[in-house]
Formats: structure tokens, C-alpha cells, sequence
């Protein structure tokens, strides 16, 4: 979503901006903007569009100034365009801001403004910012902003400079993730630690009601009292070849080869094999406080959410604990049953996504204890969950998460292992389990060795225009992850279904334009699903399917097969993903579409 870039110290501040803004591409947006102290003002360059269009405008007029600050826009009020796109200016010309989140009473706020004689341009709820910033102006831009920031509902993360307190960065946040990044001498403020880890590892997150000072002599975090607020500096473990796509022809594609290893990281020093359990040091919960709940709520968003549908299963089945997983929108507004007896396990890659946090809050309103499962190390859900387990899968840049997923389907094991193991699971079918997840890289290196198939099946289905995803038990979220996989990227309509329910109504889509994806490895619940096939096949459904070996029910019933190693049950949805994130990445490819950044995707969603 919407990202944001500020510099300050003895360097030009453009291209540190620029490079800036375009690691954090990935995020999705629609038009980029800077706002430099150029010695004279603030100088704004912003265009709809690509980056490269800004870069090529900035290169035509280069803009000289050692401050500024930047932005990337995810349109939410008013079209992309070139008016509307950030930093937005005061009427004045003095106060630049850029802004991610809604402010919800700019509606009101604006009406106010206007009656004072301010003149609005553009569509958005982030101009009003930045005349109540001059409209609270009084020499100070600090106290300008806490002033301005007083009178202001919603969400956001901003950053403001002056032309009359220059060389200076303001930011605040409030639900809208921002931190400052320190250098030698210099200082970054940004909404994702990619924008700035080129040139420094050393950071400060702010949380909602902070805002930080920065200027070429430090900074300061004070509160919105101007209180100082004393903060810890976290070194970011990430590296610069880490969010490069370091010779793959996209960052998803990168992103899927990876899975070996960043399998390897989730398991690495957790799998107790011998007493066939995990250790899992950040739960924060004692064995008794964790054999002590009387269920598990788990919520999420997207794919995070259907990780979740295979972890309920995986719980379900091993501890006998009941759980229940819930959408994260839906959860934050309904009236749910869930108290200091009820554990609440929030899973998000990315840790900002705003209605996992909000469900996550409403989860500890209610007394539940809450843990993270989360990618992004240091990210609000991480911060601010009770306790969790870091997936480690390493930064995701490709909107569509891949390797976060079956990294979340493995930290969810480990949880299961653990608290299966203080429960009745026995000590030697947890080490079959843990037997298995060791094998698991090594298969999904084999399947990756064979993407080439799944290029050759892309070819053949590339023109397709619908697309049905079947499978039952723990591969039914399997089903909804590849649809959502293909339609994300490819813009075909993809639906996924528990295999059974097709006759109740999907079955009347199938004829022979409409390739039918079976999930359908040797399981427990393999034959049922066999006899799904049968139905398709009769209605002359186009079937592919992804077995684990030869199955004499499957003779002449499929028309093409990828066959996946055997593995045990719990561990089908990680081998049996592969393939279908392949499958939607190469037919996605092949229709020209923009893989890492498909249209009107953010990669983190901060916004309701
Ligand atoms: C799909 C995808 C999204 C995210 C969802 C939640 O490929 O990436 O559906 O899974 O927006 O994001 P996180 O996990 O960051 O909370």
C-alpha cells in the first residue's frame, strides 16, 4: 500500500528518495511524488504512474536540497492521477506532508477550512493535512503538527517538512506503520524498512501517538503532549540481496524457488526430534497457561487466512482443542465469544495488515491472550501480540505471498507439535511428524526441479477464462489458495471448493471449457475425491490433477497429472501448493501480466 520516504542529512536527498520509493514498489501504488528543500522553498515533483515516469521528470529538472521527503500513492479518495498523487502543499506553498492511512473527518475538517479561506486542488483527505498544519503554524513545526494532529480521526503515518523550520522531518503515526532509520550523520524516515536498508540496519519503530523529530543532529520521539518517549533501537536482520530478485525474472518466482530454505529457517532450532515435540521460545505462555485455554480463535486475512483453515484443521486433529477461524474484517465488528480463556492466534505476513491488527486489539479487549504468527520482524502485530512465533521466511516482496505461506502452515505445526505434546498426541507420532518435516525441503526442491511441467501446463491453459480448485480435508484450503493465487495475478476467475460441495451447485459451470484443478494426493480421503472426478470427467470438465502416486481410480479420468512426493497428511497443503503457485505464476507470465505487482493490489493492507 501507500509508502513513504524521508531523508535528511548532507547528502542530495533525490535519488536517496527515489531509490527509496522504488524499493518499496512492491507494495502496490498508482503515482509517486517528492517534496525537497531546495534552499529557496519546497520544491514538489509528482506524477501519476510509474516511478520511472517521476525519475524521468526529476532527471529533466533535477531538484537540489539535502531534506525531503517522498511518497507512493494507493488511490483510496480521488483517481490516480497527477493532482491527487502526494506530497500535498499548504496554500501557502511552505508545508509539504505525505500521508498513508484515511482521515475520517476530512470531510468536516475541510468545510472548516474552506469557511477560513483555504483553497483545496485535489480529491484527496491528505490535503486537509496539510492546511491545518499551516493553519496551527506558529514558527515551530512540531507543535504544529500535535496541534494540527489534535483535531484529526482516523488513521495515518505522515511526514511533513517546513520551508520555514527547515531542514527538518516531522512524522507521526497512528495505525500506519513509520520508522526512523539511522545513519551516520543521517536520518531516514519510512514506512518499510526496505525503503532505507541500502544504507543503514539500525532503526526506531513508532507506535500509534508517537511522532519523531528529525533533523541533520538526531531525533527525538515525543508523544502527542511533546512528551520525550524513550526508545529501543532495533537492528533490521535482513539483507540488501534479500530484497533483490537476484537473477529471477520476478520477485514471486524468486520468492517460490526459495521455499526450500525458508522451510529450513521456520523449523530451524524448534524441532525437538526425540521427544517429538517443538520448542517455540516466544509463546510467552508457560506449559499450564498453555494447556489452560478452552479454545483457539485464529484470524487473519487473504492467504494468511487460509493458512489458518489448514492450521485449525492441524490443531483440531492433534490436540483436540476447538478452534475456530474467523476473517479478520469480520471478526473486529461482530460481538464474538472469546475471553481470558480463549487464546487468540493472529496470523499475518506482514504484521501491519489493519484488520488483523484491529481483530487482534478487540481480541485482548475481550481478555483473550494473543499470539503472532508473523513474517515482518518488528512489525505492529509482532510488537504487540502477547506473544508469536517469527515464520523467518525472509522479506516478501511479490504481492502474491507465497513462501510466507507455507512458512505460516509450518509455524503452525510447530504450535500444533507443542501442544499436542502437553496433550495426548504421543511421543512417536510426533516424531513421525517431525520425521516428515525434515523430508519436506528436500521434496519441495524435487517439485521445483520439475517447474518446467508446470510451464509446459501454463502453455496449454493460459487462454482459460474460469478456473475450479477441488480438494477436501486439509486440502480444501489448499483449493482457495491456488484459485487465489491464479485470479491475483492472471485476472482469471478462479474459484476454489471442498470437492463435494461441487454438486451443489458449481457442478452446472463444468463443460469443456472449464479446467478443473483436483488436489488430490494419496490421503485419507483420496477415493471420496476420486469419485469428484469421475463427475467432472463425466460432464466433460478438463482435468488436472496433483496426485503423490499412480492410482488405478485415476486411469483414463484426468487429463494431465503433476504427481507430488508422499508425505503424511498434515504436510500435503505445504508439497501440494508449490505446484499451483507455479501454475498461476507462469500462466500469469504468459498472459503479460504484471506478476509482482498485479493490478490494484497493495502488498500490505493498512487501510479498512
Ligand atoms: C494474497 C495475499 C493477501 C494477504 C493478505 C493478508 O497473495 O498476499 O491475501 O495474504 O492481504 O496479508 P498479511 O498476511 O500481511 O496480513
Amino acid at each position: 500500500m501507500c509508502g513513504i520516504v524521508g531523508y535528511v542529512g548532507p547528502r542530495v536527498a533525490t535519488p536517496l528518495l527515489v531509490e527509496g520509493l522504488k524499493r518499496l514498489e512492491y507494495r502496490g501504488y498508482d503515482s509517486a511524488g517528492v517534496a525537497i528543500m531546495n534552499g529557496a522553498g519546497v520544491e514538489t515533483v509528482k506524477e501519476a504512474g510509474k516511478i520511472s515516469r517521476l525519475e524521468a521528470m526529476l532527471a529533466a529538472n533535477p531538484v537540489h536540497g539535502t531534506t525531503g521527503i517522498a511518497h507512493t500513492r494507493w488511490a483510496t479518495h480521488g483517481p490516480p492521477n497527477q493532482v491527487n498523487a502526494h506530497p500535498h502543499v499548504s496554500d501557502d506553498g511552505t508545508i509539504a506532508v505525505v500521508h498513508n492511512g484515511i482521515i475520517e473527518n476530512a470531510t468536516v475538517l475541510k468545510k472548516m477550512l474552506e469557511g477560513r479561506g483555504y483553497t483545496f486542488r485535489s480529491d484527496t483527505d491528505t490535503e486537509v493535512l496539510a492546511h491545518l498544519i499551516e493553519e496551527c503554524f506558529d514558527g515551530n513545526l512540531e507543535d504544529a503538527v500535535i496541534e494540527a494532529l489534535r483535531q484529526v480521526e482516523g488513521t495515518y503515518g505522515i511526514a511533513v517538512v517546513s520551508s520555514v523550520d527547515a531542514h527538518k522531518i516531522v512524522a507521526a503515526r497512528k495505525g500506519s506503520p513509520l520508522l526512523v532509520g539511522l545513519g551516520d550523520d543521517e536520518y531516514f524516515v519510512a514506512s518499510d524498512v526496505s525503503a532505507i536498508l541500502a544504507h543503514t540496519r539500525k532503526v526506531v519503530y513508532l507506535d500509534d501517538g508517537e511522532m519523531a523529530v528529525v533533523d541533520r543532529n538526531g531525533y527525538r520521539i515525543v508523544d502527542l503532549n511533546a512528551m520525550e518517549v524513550q526508545k529501543k533501537v532495533s537492528r533490521i536482520d535482513w539483507d540488501l540481496g534479500q530484497i533483490e530478485r537476484g537473477g529471477f525474472a520476478h520477485f514471486m518466482l524468486k520468492e517460490i524457488f526459495e521455499q526450500p530454505q525458508t522451510l529450513e529457517n521456520t523449523m530451524r532450532g524448534r524441532l525437538l526430534d526425540d521427544d517429538g515435540t517443538a520448542k517455540l521460545g516466544g509463546l510467552n505462555l508457560t506449559d499450564d497457561e498453555l494447556l489452560a485455554f478452552d479454545n483457539i480463535v485464529i484470524t487473519a486475512c487473504g492467504t494468511s487466512w487460509h493458512s489458518a483453515l489448514i492450521g485449525e484443521h492441524m490443531i483440531e486433529e492433534l490436540t483436540r482443542v476447538p478452534v475456530e477461524v474467523e476473517y479478520a474484517s469480520e471478526f473486529r465488528y461482530r460481538n464474538p465469544i472469546v475471553n481470558e480463556r480463549t487464546l487468540c492466534i493472529v496470523i499475518s505476513q506482514s504484521g501491519e495488515t489493519a484488520d488483523t491488527l484491529a481483530a487482534m486489539r478487540e481480541a485482548k479487549r475481550r481478555g483473550a491472550r494473543t499470539l503472532g504468527i508473523v513474517n515482518v520482524v518488528g512489525s505492529t502485530i509482532a510488537r504487540e501480540a502477547d506473544g508469536g512465533i517469527y515464520i523467518h521466511a525472509g522479506p516478501e516482496i511479490g504481492v502474491a505471498s507465497t513462501k510466507a505461506f507455507t512458512s505460516q502452515v509450518i509455524a503452525l505445526l510447530l504450535f500444533t507439535l507443542k501442544l499436542g505434546r502437553l496433550r495426548d498426541l504421543s511421543i512417536l507420532t510426533g516424531r513421525e511428524i517431525i520425521e516428515a518435516m525434515h523430508r519436506l525441503p528436500g521434496q519441495i526442491q524435487q517439485i521445483l526441479d520439475r517447474s518446467a511441467e508446470i510451464e509446459a501446463l501454463a502453455e496449454e491453459f493460459k487462454r482459460a477464462s474460469n478456473f475450479l480448485y477441488l480438494g477436501r480435508g486439509y486440502n480444501f484450503p489448499v483449493a482457495l489458495e491456488g484459485a487465489l493465487k491464479l485470479k491475483e495475478i492472471s485476472y482469471i476467475h478462479a474459484e476454489g471448493y471442498p470437492a463435494a460441495e461441487m454438486k451443489h451447485g458449481p457442478i452446472a459451470l463444468i463443460d469443456e471449457m472449464m479446467p478443473v484443478v483436483f488436489i488430490a494426493p494419496h490421503d485419507s480421503v483420496f477415493d471420496k475425491l476420486a469419485s469428484n472426478i469421475q463427475e467432472v470427467k463425466a460432464r466433460k470438465g478438463r482435468v488436472i490433477a496433483i496426485t503423490s502416486r499412480d492410482e488405478e481410480a485415476l486411469a483414463g479420468k484426468v487429463d494431465y497429472e503433476f504427481r507430488i512426493p508422499e508425505t503424511i497428511d498434515l504436510l500435503m497443503p505445504v508439497l501440494a501448493s508449490v505446484p499451483l503457485q507455479l501454475l498461476a505464476y507462469y500462466i500469469a507470465v504468459k498472459r503479460g501480466s504484471n506478476v509482482d505487482q498485479p493490478r490494484n493490489l497493495a502488498k500490505s493492507v493498512t487501510v479498512e
